[in-house]
């Protein structure tokens, strides 16, 4: 297997992830971005087998509600447990049927092997709490597991991440028709993957999760069948990290 880009622990393969999948070597985390069958782009097409060749301790997937439940057989085979959802809700919407609500969000779905505690998963902390957010209240006996001040900020200090993520599209800059923001991919990446750790993307696109792990130091593996995104993908990488203080 020659790599299509090879440089500090990232590699780009061009091709059918399905051919390459069964030789790589097992990942911490693998995050997909598939086709999800639901637009008239010509790659918009399900690829059949896909999850099966997956070995990773977690798995997260990018789709809509309604492709999940259509493929849930093929999710739900006995290798891979469902831990969590989150939601990207965006700033505005893609899709314009006028029949419909308009659609601002797509669902993210966190699958894993083996034991939940024997996965790596970090919660992830964010400093935008506000007032509205942080207002103190009596808590609910269910909760009593949680350490005061350290998951639940009063001052707008650090706090839990929510399941809902708001941001921005990649509107006027994206390299990919479907681009995902690396706002939602970085978080993903550090809940689920050590920072020594290798993440693998089999439906790289422009690379935002090779960018996102050469970020945080990890090791990862793109693939695309596109040598465009490729292309993309390996300019991307070869950018430096801008580092904001
Ligand atoms: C939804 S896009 C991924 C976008 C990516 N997350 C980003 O931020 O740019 C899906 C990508 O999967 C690629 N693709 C489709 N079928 C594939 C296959 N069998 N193997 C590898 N790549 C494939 C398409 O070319 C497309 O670029």
């Amino acid at each position: 297997m020659k790599p299509y880009f090879e440089h500090s622990g990232i590699a780009i393969y061009h091709g059918d992830c399905r051919e390459y999948l069964p030789n790589l070597p097992r990942a911490q985390c693998v995050i997909a971005d598939p086709p999800y069958a639901q637009t008239s782009l010509d790659w918009d097409v399900w690829q059949a087998g896909w999850i099966d060749l997956v070995a990773a301790d977690s798995l997260w997937v990018f789709g809509t509600m309604r492709m999940f439940v259509e493929r849930s057989s093929e999710f739900l085979t006995g290798k891979w447990r469902m831990a969590q959802d989150v939601v990207w809700e965006k700033h505005n919407g893609s899709g314009f049927q006028a029949d419909r609500f308009r659609r601002v969000h797509e669902s993210i779905a966190l699958f894993y092997q083996g034991a939940w505690s024997d996965v790596h998963h970090v919660p992830q902390m964010t400093q935008d709490a506000t007032r509205r957010q942080t207002r103190r209240k009596a808590r609910p006996a269910h909760m009593n597991g949680i350490r005061e001040g350290v998951y639940v900020s009063h001052d707008g200090g650090p706090r839990m991440m929510r399941s809902v993520l708001r941001v921005s599209s990649c509107h006027g800059y994206a390299e990919n028709e479907t681009q995902k923001p690396l706002g939602i991919v970085r978080p993903l990446l550090a809940y689920s993957c050590p920072p020594d750790g290798m993440v693998i993307d089999p439906f790289m696109g422009s690379g935002t999760t090779l960018v996102a792990a050469k970020e945080l130091g990890m090791s990862a593996i793109g693939i695309d069948r596109r040598e465009a995104q490729c292309e993309i993908a390996a300019r991307r990488l070869s950018q430096e990290v801008m580092v904001f203080a």
